[in-house]
């Protein structure tokens, strides 16, 4: 599997989305998030990290870039790389010695991918006529690790969100 299409038919279902992705995360784990504004990247964050075992209230970073919350295995980093100018600007925010000890998740982490060689891509898109809260996930990653965690997310989501 090089990608799994998921549908999604409103927030709710981003939240069982997210929360059951996050049920196979491990420390060192990053995430990039493609997506227009406003399609529910922070939406996803938030409820990945609630069982991830976050405690504190996941907003989005926007104007500080990157918040650090504590989760059972470490550390949550949450990027929203959307105002960083070039990817320097993300090696000299000096989150790197928290990465392997954590979570990352990087909202409009396109402008950054270049940074990393081992990650999950998710892109999410509004649906062309469908309705306000439908969306469109594409999972992707090229590590074999990160394969076995999209056919284990396969396995255990609902099959309806596989259909289009
Ligand atoms: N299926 C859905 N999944 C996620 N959010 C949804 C969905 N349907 C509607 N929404 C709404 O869309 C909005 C998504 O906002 P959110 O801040 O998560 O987007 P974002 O992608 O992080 O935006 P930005 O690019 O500004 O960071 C929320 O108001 C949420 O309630
Ligand atoms: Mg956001």
């Amino acid at each position: 599997m090089t990608s799994l299409t998921i549908h999604v038919s409103n927030a709710t279902d981003t939240a069982v989305l997210a929360t059951t992705l996050a049920q196979l995360l491990t420390a060192g784990d990053i995430i990039l998030f493609a997506g227009d504004l406003g399609t529910g990247k922070t939406n996803f964050v938030t409820s990945a990290g609630t069982t991830l075992g976050c405690q504190s209230r996941i907003t989005s970073p926007t104007f500080i870039i990157a918040d650090l919350h504590p989760i059972d295995l470490g550390t949550l980093i949450h990027v929203d790389a959307y105002r960083l100018g070039n990817t320097a600007e993300f090696t000299d925010l000096g989150l790197d010695e928290y990465m392997p000890q954590g979570i990352t998740m990087i909202e409009w982490g396109d402008k950054i991918a270049d940074q990393f060689t081992d990650y999950l891509y998710i892109e999410i898109s509004f649906v062309e006529d469908g309705t306000a809260d439908q969306r469109q996930f594409v999972l992707s990653s090229t590590t074999p690790a990160w394969q076995t965690k999209l056919e284990q997310l396969k396995a255990n989501l609902p099959q309806e969100m596989f259909q289009s």
